[in-house]
């Protein structure tokens, strides 16, 4: 029989319903030790409950042994080992001196017998108990540990944690690890349940000084709790086109997760998450220790609504959300917000709570809304996680799908990219990336990405999404942060003035027709521009504006802040600016679509006064080019009205040749091929009269009807 160093004492209970009880064997040893407070019952471990063995003599607890971790296994004897609860240190060989909020209970052996040389490493082992009820339901454990300098967790012999790494390698059981510290640090750490079994369970921790001449050592394990796991920060993102949604989601466990989803109607009021559909996450450390996760919800259909959740058994779930996908056709509205920028006032909490009432204005005065781009500086500090939970708080990021933009305040930190999950990223341009949504396509740029080859990658992205599939779609828009023509004083900074000289007449070449971006802070509309030249009108702008612009004019519209956290003063009179407002309101846009308009009307959202309206107007498409030709002859006595209709355009046309004498149709006609057809008219002569030929655009649907006359003959 092995020895048992320990047990931890009181029952572990927690305070859900699958309680966790740890089954004791009582030693002499425990009930000396035993006076848990509530806290410690529901814990494995903490600082008095518990009791270690321990070796602080500067032997290698593994001797020979090949398997040098075979002092972290539950079969190892332990028996020769110190006993004691803790906190364990030591400061200058001495108990005390290491700080009020570091107190210690047993002191270590801090150096090498005969010297004043640190023992480099320190070994803890104790024993806990658990049933198979214990563990069931339960996804992980979390613990808090304070440890000086560095600290490597065991469970059954398996490492699950290691604190204060320093990157160098673990080598020998004996070896200083770590950096030095003025104090210990306090840390937590998590323990999968799959890493215990019913059972006894052994619990070991190496304790490491960082070098030979280490003041202090110390080592205080507070507390090891089972932990449902919180999933957090879900954000519903555009997914790459409206059939699509990206959903992004933080989980404090490890592990892996997934997102799933069902159609609301057929689940009536319960889902069986059995059934539904699912797809798994790609997940990552995140920057701020948690677990970061990103899936994509596909296969969506129009005017639907649809039920999801996100997680896993081992992480935990989020709670179910129901959100709505609208029209697939090609009449619909977004929003437009420009920077949010939670934190930017300087009161965090206050800027979420604006924004999340400024998204139920917005969403209550367009409820039909299909998706909301903002323009970037969600958040006012990039490493800062509790502006990015304040910026997705609001139930409408899990509910209406949302694109974002990189601005300089989310820049410096990979939480953007974790907290995000936009689709078709780039492979070449970070944080560049397009979207589709119905009949207009969406190309986002990272604009903090801004010297001559940051910018000429953009071109390169821009180019090849928009030249591989922009005539696609009616619509074409580019969203980035920095915007290139806006009123206050960023439109002078060195990289705006770059990037508008050297962006500006590529959206013109590539027949982009909207730009929406931010970073100014006050609302801007600009006059057609080809290129970086402003088309002037002769009328003055006005609210309500529709505008015709020609194939290389493009409208750039900047958006004032969301939130209300932060806004900009006008900068003198630019060339470029059509219209302007500060009023030091939050403002949002609503963009409309159709295929022949394009409004964006812009209001101040707490009094909905309209700020500026301004449309995009064009033809409707004109359908394909067609020559049509007819001439009448006679053939065995028989009058022929012959007919023939040639693809003068550029794509392919279905063409339909009606005559009174019977009607042809031929399907995809090439460009520069013809459809013909001689209708017999079975009588000896006829009059003057007219044929009627449509052709249609099979790609787009577009159509043109050309009536053509033909003259009269007579035969014989
Ligand atoms: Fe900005």
């Amino acid at each position: 029989m092995k020895p048992h160093a320990s047990r931890r004492p009181g029952a572990l209970a927690r305070a859900a319903a699958s309680a966790l009880a740890v089954s004791l064997v009582g030693t002499a040893l425990v009930a000396a030790t035993a006076t848990p407070t509530a806290a410690a019952d529901e814990s494995l471990l903490s600082t008095s409950g518990t009791t270690w063995r321990y070796l602080d003599d500067n032997t290698n607890p593994a001797g020979a042994d090949p398997n040098q971790r075979a002092w972290t296994t539950t079969a190892f004897d332990d028996s020769a080992w110190k006993t004691a609860t803790g906190a364990f240190g030591a400061k200058r060989g001495a108990a005390t001196g290491i700080g009020a909020a570091f107190p210690i209970t047993t002191l270590l052996t801090q150096y090498i017998e005969g010297t004043t040389t640190d023992v480099p490493t320190f070994f803890f082992r104790t024993d806990v108990e658990l049933t198979a009820a214990d563990l069931d339901g339960v996804p992980a454990f979390e613990g808090e540990i304070v440890y000086d300098d560095a600290a490597i967790v065991y469970v059954n012999g398996e490492e699950v944690v290691r604190l204060g790494d320093d990157g160098r390698e673990i080598t020998e059981n004996l070896q200083y690890h770590g950096n030095g510290r003025t104090d210990p640090v306090t840390g937590t750490f998590v323990v999968p349940a799959d890493a215990f079994t019913p059972g006894e369970n052994t619990i070991s921790v190496a304790l490491y000084q960082d070098a030979p001449t280490s003041s202090d050592i110390y080592l205080d394990v507070r507390s090891l709790v089972p932990t449902p796991g919180e999933v957090r920060d879900v954000a519903l993102n555009v997914g790459a086109d409206e059939t699509q949604a990206n959903v992004a989601w933080f989980s404090t466990l490890p592990g892996a997760g997934e997102v799933q989803w069902a159609r609301a109607d057929e689940a009536g009021g319960e889902v069986d998450w059995r059934t539904a559909a699912t797809s798994s996450s790609r997940n990552g450390t995140a920057a701020d220790g948690a677990t970061y996760h990103h899936a994509t919800i596909t296969g969506l259909e129009e005017d639907s609504d649809y039920v999801y959740r996100v997680g896993s058994a081992a992480t935990g779930w989020s709670a179910p959300t129901t959100f709505t996908t609208g029209t697939f056709g090609d009449e619909f509205s977004a929003l437009f917000v420009g920077d949010a920028q939670i934190g930017a006032s300087g009161n965090a909490a206050n800027d979420a709570a604006r924004w999340a009432a400024n998204l139920d204005t917005m969403t209550a005065r367009h409820p039909d809304t299909a998706f909301l781009i903002s323009a970037g500086d969600q958040v006012d500090s990039a490493g800062n996680a509790a502006q990015y939970t304040g910026f997705l708080a609001p139930r409408q990021m899990r509910e209406l799908r949302f694109a974002v933009q990189d601005g300089n305040h989310d820049t410096a930190s990979a939480l953007y990219d974790q907290h995000y999950a936009m689709p078709n990223l780039s492979p070449e341009q970070r944080r560049d990336y397009w979207y589709s949504y119905n009949n207009v396509l969406v190309v986002a740029i990272d604009s903090n990405d801004s010297d001559p080859a940051e910018i000429a990658g953009h071109e390169a992205f821009l180019r090849d999404v928009i030249g591989t599939r922009g005539d696609a779609y009616d619509w074409v828009v580019v969203t980035f942060h920095h915007s290139l023509y806006s009123q206050a004083f960023h439109s002078r900074d060195t990289d705006v003035v770059r990037m508008r000289e050297a962006l500006s007449p590529v959206f013109s070449e590539l027949g982009v027709d909207l730009v929406l971006a931010g970073h100014d802070h006050i609302y801007t509309r600009s006059y057609l521009m080809e290129g970086a030249t402003p088309v002037v009108p002769d009328e003055a702008p006005a609210e309500g504006d529709v505008l015709t612009p020609d194939e290389d004019q493009v409208l750039y519209l900047t958006g004032n802040s969301s939130s209300g956290s932060k806004f900009y003063d006008f900068d003198g009179a630019k060339p470029w600016t059509a219209r302007w407002e500060q009023s030091r309101e939050a403002s949002y846009s609503d963009l409309d679509v159709t295929p022949t308009s394009l409004t964006v009307t812009t209001y101040t959202t707490g009094s909905q006064r309209v700020v500026d309206r301004v449309t995009l107007q064009r033809e409707a498409a004109a359908g394909p080019a067609l020559d049509v030709e007819t001439s009448t002859r006679c053939l065995a006595g028989t009058a022929y009205v012959a007919v023939r209709a040639t693809n003068t355009g550029d794509v392919p046309a279905d063409v339909v040749l009606a005559t009174p004498f019977g009607t042809r149709t031929v399907a995809t006609v090439a460009p520069g091929k013809a459809a013909y057809q001689s209708f017999s008219t079975r009588s000896a002569a006829v009059d003057a009269g007219s044929v009627s030929v449509t052709g249609t655009v099979p790609d787009d649907g577009t159509s043109s009807v050309r009536d053509v006359a033909y003259p009269a003959v007579a035969c014989g």
